[in-house]
């Protein structure tokens, strides 16, 4: 059982460990490390640096809200502490859990092209186990089964939105739940966080100058009182070149789908089906 009793452990300063308000739930490689970084730029936000994985791992669960707490940043009373496990969304259990946590939880979804997300989520464990020295299959071999799309590929299934956006709905409104345009986060960030900033109720204070174009990066970075930084190199990586066909099929499978995650929340985004 879950040990629910704890503690806002409070520093000499006056600052303190509070629960999360909000939370970027996902999707996996949906732009969430550029979300929790942009946000960051706002001056009442306090962000968890690492994916905290409290809602999704049981060895996490199981030590209760006081762990969950202790991961949070020090951070002071009027700020909003946030963290971001982009493996919430696509976890059954996670949203029941949320729910009994805050109710009134606020959260952040950033959902990208269905079929480019597979792209990216190939290319992530591919250099995952390039670092480990390991060989991995090409991403035909994943996308492939006796000649038809292997719809089984996990990749696949994470990105059938609508299946795991179901699971949310039956515990959050969709009022409680701010969909963030990835595509359009690459493009031109600043309008994308102005909304999260009226989301989240935070008085408008990241502007467009926090913001520039790197094209060398081939992305945007961030400007922060002077200093500039740009995401970490991981973030941005260059896609398999897969064969058009296949492409399409992959890109075929998601109309559907897409078609009805648009019905469910009311409204299109603009991804290739
Ligand atoms: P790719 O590396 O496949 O292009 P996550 O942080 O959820 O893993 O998402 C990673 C994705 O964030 C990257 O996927 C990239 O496209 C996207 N992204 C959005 N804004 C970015 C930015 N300003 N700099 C780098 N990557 C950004």
């Amino acid at each position: 059982s879950q040990k629910n009793d704890f503690k806002e452990n409070i520093h000499s300063n006056g600052s303190c460990q509070q629960l999360p308000q909000t939370i970027i739930i996902g999707v996996r490689k949906g732009g969430t490390r550029a979300l929790l970084e942009m946000l960051s730029l706002h001056p009442d936000i306090a962000a968890a640096e690492s994916e905290v994985h409290f809602f999704d791992w049981e060895d996490h669960y199981r030590n209760g809200l006081q762990w969950y707490i202790n991961q949070m940043p020090f951070s002071y009373p009027h700020q909003i502490t946030v963290e971001k496990t982009p493996a919430y969304f696509t976890s059954p259990k996670v949203p029941e859990r949320v729910y009994n946590m805050n109710k009134s939880m606020r959260l952040l979804l950033i959902l990208r092209d269905p079929s480019e997300r597979v792209l990216s989520d190939y290319t992530q464990v591919f250099y995952n186990h390039l670092q480990k020295h390991k060989p991995y299959p090409s991403i035909e071999q994943f996308l492939i089964k006796d000649g038809e799309l292997n719809v089984d590929y996990k990749a696949i299934n994470r990105s059938l939105y609508y299946i795991h956006m179901q699971n949310w709905l039956k515990y959050f409104p969709l009022d409680h739940i701010h969909i963030v345009d990835g595509d359009k986060l690459i493009k031109d960030p600043f309008p994308e966080i102005e909304k999260v900033e009226r989301f989240l109720k935070l008085s408008p204070q990241i502007n467009a100058s926090n913001f520039y174009f790197n094209k060398t990066k081939g992305f945007y970075c961030l400007r922060d009182s002077g200093r500039e930084r740009c995401l970490h190199e991981s973030k941005g990586r260059a896609h398999p070149q897969v064969d058009t066909r296949l492409l399409e099929k992959l890109q075929e499978y998601f109309h559907e789908p897409n078609k009805k995650f648009f019905e469910l929340v009311g409204r299109t985004f603009d991804w290739h089906t």
